[in-house]
């Protein structure tokens, strides 16, 4: 029987568990806080901060808000990245990429300091993901496996075909999945027969930023297919990289967009930020 992902109904039911320990954590004089950092106006940029500044407001988080015009120096980021880096009254310092051209988006993720990534982007966090050490997780494969568990889905032992190799998701994606015994393999645009490839996966996450790409031929009868694409199609409307109309034939789960795993990238967010002051009570 196919069964729809509902990222939102998940992604809430998150959230309401953060909210109650955030409660907690409030009553023990503890605040968690993450800085948004937004620099220039991109349009979509300027929609994801406010719906990560409005699910700190849901979960009871305190977001300090920095929107910094795109005439804004390296050096300037930079400067405000070691004052939030040193101020102990903040937990978590995202900055939202992408970054104007003249700003190097690897030196500011790499200025944020560690335990304050709460994006899970720095070299020390995707390193302690790799060997299996605590650390951050980047905040969309960390939803994804979240959405698996929530949704009743064995990793174990099944065979797991990411696409696409990417920092933020593809790559610790495969970790993650390896980390739940998944037998995983990580396609990209050179991958031979990826038809092929991807009919063998159990668990299909697709990742490659290209509109309905993904039809019923790629999926194999009864597979798990989680759609992590942003794309628009042909009228200029918001769309995955999966087709849902023909996939949906031959999957057993597939996640929508929008409602699939977008909103699990925020709960993770929330929870990472929560996870900065775990530590603390
Ligand atoms: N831009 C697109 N996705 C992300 C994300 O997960 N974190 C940040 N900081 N910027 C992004």
């Amino acid at each position: 029987m196919f069964k729809i992902i509902d990222g939102k109904k998940i992604s809430t039911e998150i959230k309401d568990e953060l909210k109650a320990e955030v409660e907690a954590l409030k009553a023990k004089g503890i605040i968690p806080s993450l800085a948004v950092i937004l620099v220039g106006d991109d349009p979509a940029s300027a929609v994801y901060v406010r719906n990560k500044k409005k699910a700190c407001e849901y979960c009871g988080i305190r977001s300090l808000s920095y929107e910094l015009p795109a005439s804004t120096s390296e050096e300037e980021l930079l400067d405000l990245i070691e004052k939030l880096n040193s101020d102990d009254d903040v937990n978590g310092i995202l900055v939202q990429l992408p970054l104007p051209g003249h700003i190097n988006e690897k030196k500011v993720t790499d200025a944020i300091i560690p335990s304050k990534d709460v994006d899970g982007f720095h070299p020390q966090n995707v390193g302690a993901l790799l060997i299996g050490s605590r650390g951050f997780v980047s905040c969309t494969p960390a939803g994804i496996i979240e959405l698996l568990k929530r949704s009743g889905v064995d990793i174990s032992g099944k065979e797991c075909v990411v696409v696409g190799r990417s920092n933020i998701v593809g790559k610790p994606m495969g970790v993650l999945l390896l980390r739940e015994n998944g037998t995983v393999t990580i396609a990209h645009s050179r991958t031979k027969d990826l038809k092929e490839v991807c009919k063998r996966a159990d668990i299909l996450i697709a990742a490659i930023g290209k509109p309905k790409f993904f039809d019923a031929e790629y999926v194999k009868d009864g597979a798990v297919v989680i759609d992590v694409g942003m794309d628009r199609d042909e009228n200029g409307k918001l769309c995955g990289d999966v087709d849902f109309e023909s996939v949906k034939e031959k999957a057993s789960m597939l996640t929508p967009v929008p409602g699939g795993v977008g909103p699990m990238t925020i709960a993770m967010l929330m929870n990472n930020v929560v996870e900065s002051v775990r530590s603390l009570s």
